[in-house]
């Protein structure tokens, strides 16, 4: 039988620059990354051989979670700049062949957006049901139910105006909506038309799968934070809503989507993402290789486990094969920084390189978060009046409650904190790191700009970002590396994460050594290294057609059979 192969798509090319405005560089000097700043680095992103850009939340915001509690969602913060100069942006992003992503954040809003406000005014007001406003148990005493917000603290906020409680699984700012109200979901359909009428080529959607909370609002199992997450992720609406916006929207557009989706698992998603008829969205950002070196989230940590991640690639990578599209990443806004995660600072380029290869070979759209490509590193900020990030915080709090020291929380803070990915990018080895013309940019500078920043690593050919270049323009120019199944070898070591992509009689082999110490590599299946190419590798290889070899520190290599 002839071999299936995934039906080739124009969202499955793109290779995605994420960029989280504030931190990505400053164009009028304020201290804050912004419009401006991108303007001026767009050659740099399409030279590093990307096609598309997913902005995390530009609009109007409060930015008590730094975009993702939006007040106004058709308008551009004004520390980032105006619409029209984000029009102009699109503009000069689509003349140098660069889509662009919008963040969709239509879980929640900020408690300053109208709805929200003219919501509170009273229980009769249109927007009241607009969001979850519930009556208190206990003659008004206890919240609703036992749900706790994903950000550690409980999930109801009281209003004494309204003797009433309203949902935020986020923080207290983050207002969930209710998307059971038609009218709420008018105005999401609203929302995306408006951008995509502009010409935004799709959308990440924020925590999509939680915006179907099962009816009644049941109380939850006694965890000690998200509890409740079990009436609300994937819930009972979740495909219906979807798919009417894909209907009613989305299929009027050439556009993608890729849908965040926490605890998320391949067979959960195919409901989502299987291509045809009842597909909803284009693909999904799930979570699972994130949790090699932790228990769900990054602050329950545990050694790094290759094994774990293996498995959770080959379950994604065989399960979606043809029927199903993968997102590909390693890091973004929300992730520390995965060179000090999965890979090895003493070996920051080694280690670099051979991460960036482990997952930009794989089948799926590769995103890449900023800074990513040059190994920007965990800042590990010491003091807890340093971090800025309200889920640190809370969960700092959350910590303390369950008694845990200061000084032990501080440790897994600078593992683990979102703030570690969210430091100024580092463009050269100047002033500010080159970010911001400002005396001060807006959050500390990892201090190893002066050594890791895009401006020695433009000059120098075998530099991380010159690797990432490579390998993404050995992706565009052979179609296995997109197309390709994927077959993985050695599954039961502890420290090769081998494997082989093989489309239209052309195959790949990617050697991936997660060790500092010399391991022996041996071909299997028969394959023989002398009759391919040798496309990548991250040392100088004497003898590529050799079989049989001692691997060199997190060493990888990518060879081509035709
Ligand atoms: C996921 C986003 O990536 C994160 O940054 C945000 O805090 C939450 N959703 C809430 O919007």
């Amino acid at each position: 039988m002839d071999r299936i192969y995934p039906t080739r798509q124009w969202y499955k090319e793109l290779v995605v620059y994420q960029i989280w405005p504030r931190s990505f560089c400053d164009g009028n000097a304020d201290g804050i990354g912004d419009i401006k700043g991108v303007i001026s680095k767009i050659d740099y992103i399409k030279q590093l051989g990307a096609n598309a850009i997913w902005f995390s939340p530009l609009y109007k915001s409060p930015q008590k979670d730094y975009g993702y509690d939006i007040s106004d969602y058709r308008d551009i913060a004004p520390e980032y700049g105006t619409l029209e100069e984000f029009k102009q942006l699109l503009a000069l992003a689509h003349e140098k062949g660069l889509k662009i992503i919008m963040d969709l954040v239509v879980n929640h809003t900020s408690d300053q957006h109208q709805w929200f406000l003219e919501s509170r005014k009273s229980k009769d007001n249109p927007y009241h049901d607009y969001y979850f406003w519930r009556a208190g148990k206990k003659g008004g005493k206890k919240p609703p139910n036992n749900w706790l917000s994903t950000f550690p603290g409980p999930a109801w906020q009281y209003d004494e105006h309204l003797n009433e409680y309203y949902l935020h699984l986020f923080a207290v700012e983050q207002p969930d909506l209710n998307m059971d109200n038609p009218r709420v979901r008018e105005e999401v359909k609203n929302i995306m038309r408006f951008w995509l009428d502009m010409g935004v080529d799709g959308f990440r959607e924020d925590v999509i799968t939680f915006i179907s909370k099962k009816e009644g609002l049941p109380n939850g199992f006694p965890l000690p934070a998200a509890r409740g997450i079990e009436q609300y992720v994937n819930g009972p609406h979740i495909h219906e809503y979807l798919g009417e916006f894909r209907k009613e929207v989305l299929d009027r557009y050439t556009c993608m989507t890729v849908g965040e989706a926490p605890m998320m698992t391949p067979k959960v998603a195919l409901r989502y993402i299987e291509e045809g008829e009842n597909q909803q969205l284009n693909m999904m950002f799930h979570f699972q290789h994130m949790e090699a070196d932790c228990l769900f989230i990054s602050w329950i940590r545990r050694p790094f486990n290759l094994r774990k991640l293996k498995k959770v690639y080959d379950n994604w990578q065989t399960k979606l094969y043809g029927k199903a599209w993968n997102a590909l990443y390693l890091e973004n806004h929300d992730q520390p920084r995965i060179i000090s995660r999965y890979g090895d600072e003493c070996y920051r380029a080694e280690s670099g390189k051979l991460l960036a290869t482990m997952y930009l070979c794989q089948s799926g759209t590769p995103f890449i978060y900023q800074g990513q490509e040059i190994g920007m590193t965990n800042i590990r900020l010491p003091e807890l009046d340093m971090y800025v990030d309200i889920s640190t915080i809370n969960t700092y709090k959350l910590f303390r409650k369950l008694h845990f020291k200061h000084e032990t929380i501080m440790k897994i803070a600078k593992e683990a904190s979102r703030d570690n990915a969210r430091t100024p990018m580092q463009w050269s080895a100047g002033k500010n790191a080159g970010f911001t013309q400002a005396d001060k940019a807006w959050f500390h500078i990892n201090p190893n700009y002066t050594e890791v920043n895009v401006e020695a690593q433009l000059e120098d050919p075998d530099s991380l970002l010159n690797y990432y270049r490579k390998l993404l323009a050995l992706r565009k120019e052979n179609p296995v590396f997109v197309y390709g199944d994927f077959k993985m070898h050695y599954r039961r070591s502890k420290k090769l994460f081998v494997y082989e992509r093989n489309f239209e009689g052309e195959k790949l082999l990617v050697i991936c050594v997660f060790s500092d110490e010399p391991v022996r590599f041996r071909t299997t299946g028969g394959l023989k290294l002398a009759g391919a190419e040798l496309l990548l590798s991250n040392y100088t290889v004497d003898n590529p057609g050799e079989d049989d070899f001692l691997t060199k520190p997190y060493e990888t290599r990518v060879y081509l059979f035709r």
